[in-house]
């Protein structure tokens, strides 16, 4: 009798692992400190198009594919909106909210100059979109060192 108890136990406990083991109590938090996050991949999306565009930018041969390639910035850009930056975690809590805001500020304002960059290209004014893209340049770096976690740029 003591021996099958001590079975049944020991069964228990096995099956007791097996539940448990596919979905865990406690999830991970979702991008802690130095792993990957969601605006990662957008701005990833970001680098792509932008270092083709600033490859062709002045060439109106290229202004079809440039058009792609501002699309494809516009719309990472739209993404990014929403996202919330690794390091707004990295403040104390009562300075996040305006962090956050002023993030979303420039990243709509990032997004209002990506439009123009369409619309010169739309008209052929290649130097005019020349001057546009390089002003993305110098919001991103603005953006990066404000809101991303301290790092090489
Ligand atoms: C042409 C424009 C841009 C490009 C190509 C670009 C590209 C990138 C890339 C490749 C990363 C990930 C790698 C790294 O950390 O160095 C990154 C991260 C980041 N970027 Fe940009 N970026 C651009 C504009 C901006 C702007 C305008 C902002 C802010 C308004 C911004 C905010 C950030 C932040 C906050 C991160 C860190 C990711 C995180 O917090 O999760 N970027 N960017």
């Amino acid at each position: 009798m003591k021996t099958l108890t001590h079975l049944f136990v020991l069964l228990a406990g096995c099956a007791c692992l097996h539940a448990e083991s596919p979905a865990p109590t406690t999830p991970a938090p979702k991008a802690a400190h130095g792993q990957e996050t969601e605006l990662h991949d957008t701005m990833d999306e970001m680098r792509g198009a932008f270092k083709k565009l600033r490859s062709q930018i002045a060439n109106p041969d290229a202004n079809a594919s440039s058009l792609q390639l501002v699309a494809r910035l516009r719309s990472a850009s739209e993404a990014s909106i929403p996202l919330i930056p690794e390091k707004t975690q990295l403040l104390p809590e009562a300075d996040r909210e305006k962090f956050v805001a002023a993030y979303v500020a420039k990243m709509k304002d990032f997004l209002a100059e990506v439009q123009k960059l369409e619309t010169a290209l739309k008209a052929g004014k290649n130097d005019e979109a020349a001057s546009i893209l390089s002003r993305l340049g110098t919001m991103q770096k603005e953006g990066h060192r404000e809101f991303r976690p301290a790092k090489k740029d």
